[in-house]
């Protein structure tokens, strides 16, 4: 909360926006407290805890009826939009359903209840679950080795460019010191070159929304370690010239690596392995129904060619007489991360490619490549779109016409959110002025997306006739246009009146 966020009370045009609830430190009454079930102690329940552990006073907690708790935190949930209570086309961010089914796996108490200081022979069901996920996506990857440490999407990308800076060191190749990577890719591509000891070099796009080819090969030289590609990119556009890139970044001895978090717009239809690339990540959160987490922990698996495998981070899990063990080679990049990953989130990766099998996940990238396709044609005219002909899982329309009415891409959004959705990505990716990236993900109706689409028309048309109203939105909910630097700079996260 920011001092910011205080706005409350008329909202314009007649409405009245929702107040402000008290918070539970006002709502606190001496006394107040939970059920206790008959014959519940809470004295037995801290007596199992050695005295010198315990506090010497209760701590300053406010005091409140179960109900009360239940009721502050259902509102506080539906204060907030998710994917289970709103449409949420969050363009690159793929906030599709997840099947709740998949959170029995890791409920599972084999799974659930092992330690993770459990030494090899207790943990073999573990051991072989991941090993089946990291076989399973080196089948759709079509790369010989996967790891599966990493934390996230950025985390893989950090741990593709500690390979290939290892890689290049064990062939005593030092001066290999750049990455290059499109100004379409994705802003964690850049840091994660830059945290990986790299020089960053920006390869421009070309007026179709690809990489320019001629920039590319006039920035390729002996000092390029790696090409980085988002695919696909940020404009929601598969690169028409793979193939011929492919060649050239080999050619020049240089790796080249695919940012493939979105790999749900192509799973089960192409492999990156057999495009040509040597290293690629995957966000299972994006492509494989597990969940966000806001900000983790989440997984991004990496798949290698069999060259780099001596390079992947440690351990590593073999398989040696029908049993499973752990090794950590002294080629590694060493433990990128505690023990063998989001193991509970692998596993709901791995629950979710053996319950659709390789035709159900193919389908999930047909269906998110029809849905994204049908939705820019029903916005067909609405704004201008950035890039030509068919898109990938996702599409960016620009707001820049709105500017003449004294309007951003941030006014539309603030609009969206009246009209019952969470508001697509703005201002992303970096090279559309006032950019809107939607992407509705394979998980929504068709009724669905005819709604969005007459109510996204909608609110441009009201944009360009009552740009003033626009400005007054959101009008729906208790806070309405917070002061943002403020909130991210002089952020208030107690309640003062709790201190
Ligand atoms: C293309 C792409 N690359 C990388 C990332 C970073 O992934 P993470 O947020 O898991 O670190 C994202 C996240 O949205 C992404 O869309």
């Amino acid at each position: 909360m920011s001092k910011a966020m205080t706005e409350n009370g008329n909202a314009g045009e007649g409405i009245k926006r929702p107040p402000m609830e008290p918070t539970l430190w006002e709502k606190s009454r001496p006394g107040a407290r939970g059920v206790l079930p008959p014959g519940v102690d809470p004295d037995t329940v801290t007596g199992r805890i050695p005295k010198e552990l315990l506090r010497g006073a209760p701590p300053p907690l406010p005091e409140l009826s179960e109900l009360e708790v239940v009721r502050h935190f259902t509102r506080l949930s539906h204060l907030s939009r998710g994917v289970d209570t709103h449409f949420y086309p969050l363009g690159s961010c793929t906030m599709k359903y997840n099947p709740k089914v998949m959170d029995r796996i890791p409920e599972i108490p084999g799974f659930r209840d092992l330690h993770p200081r459990t030494d090899e022979e207790g943990m073999q069901g573990l051991l072989e679950a991941l090993s089946l996920c990291e076989e399973s996506l080196g089948a759709l990857l079509g790369m010989e080795a996967v790891t599966l440490a990493p934390a996230a999407g950025a985390h893989g990308e950090l741990a593709g460019i500690l390979i290939a800076r290892q890689y290049f060191d064990a062939k005593g190749d030092r001066e290999r010191t750049e990455i290059l990577i499109p100004d379409s890719a994705h802003g964690t591509n850049p840091a994660s070159a830059a945290m990986g000891g790299f020089t960053v070099r920006v390869v421009a796009s070309g007026s179709d929304g690809g990489v320019d080819l001629s920039a590319l090969e006039k920035a390729l030289s002996p000092r390029t370690a790696m090409v980085m590609m988002t695919v696909p990119n940020t404009l929601g556009l598969f690169e028409k010239n793979i193939s011929t890139m492919v060649e050239k970044v080999h050619q020049s001895g240089a790796l080249l690596y695919m940012d493939g978090a979105n790999f749900n717009a192509f799973m089960g239809v192409l492999r990156p392995g057999d495009l040509g690339f040597d290293i690629v990540h995957i966000n299972t959160h994006k492509t494989l129904a597990t969940p966000h987490g806001g900000g983790g922990p989440g997984s991004g698996p990496v798949g290698v060619r069999k060259t780099l495998e001596p390079f992947l981070p440690s351990p590593r899990i073999r398989k040696e007489g029908g049993r499973f063990r752990l090794e950590s080679p002294a080629t590694s990049i060493g433990p990128l991360r505690s023990f063998l990953g989001s193991t509970l989130v692998l596993l709901r990766a791995l629950g979710y490619m053996k319950m659709l099998g390789g035709e159900g996940l193919r389908q999930v990238a047909v269906h998110a490549l029809l849905n994204a396709n049908y939705l820019r044609a029903l916005l067909d005219g609405v704004l201008p779109r950035t890039g030509e002909g068919l898109c990938a899982h996702e599409f960016v329309l620009s707001a820049r016409d709105l500017a003449s009415r004294g309007l951003h891409a941030s006014d539309l959004a603030k609009e969206i959110l009246d009209a019952g959705y969470y508001a697509p990505t703005i201002s992303f990716p970096l090279i559309v002025p006032e950019a809107l990236m939607i992407e509705p993900t394979e998980t929504e109706s068709k009724e669905t997306l005819d709604k969005f689409a007459r109510d996204f028309r909608t609110i441009v048309e009201k944009a360009m006739n009552a740009p003033d109203s626009v400005k007054k939105a959101p009008r729906l909910t208790p806070v309405a246009r917070p002061d943002e630097v403020g909130a991210a700079r002089d952020p208030v996260l107690t309640d003062p009146g709790s201190l």
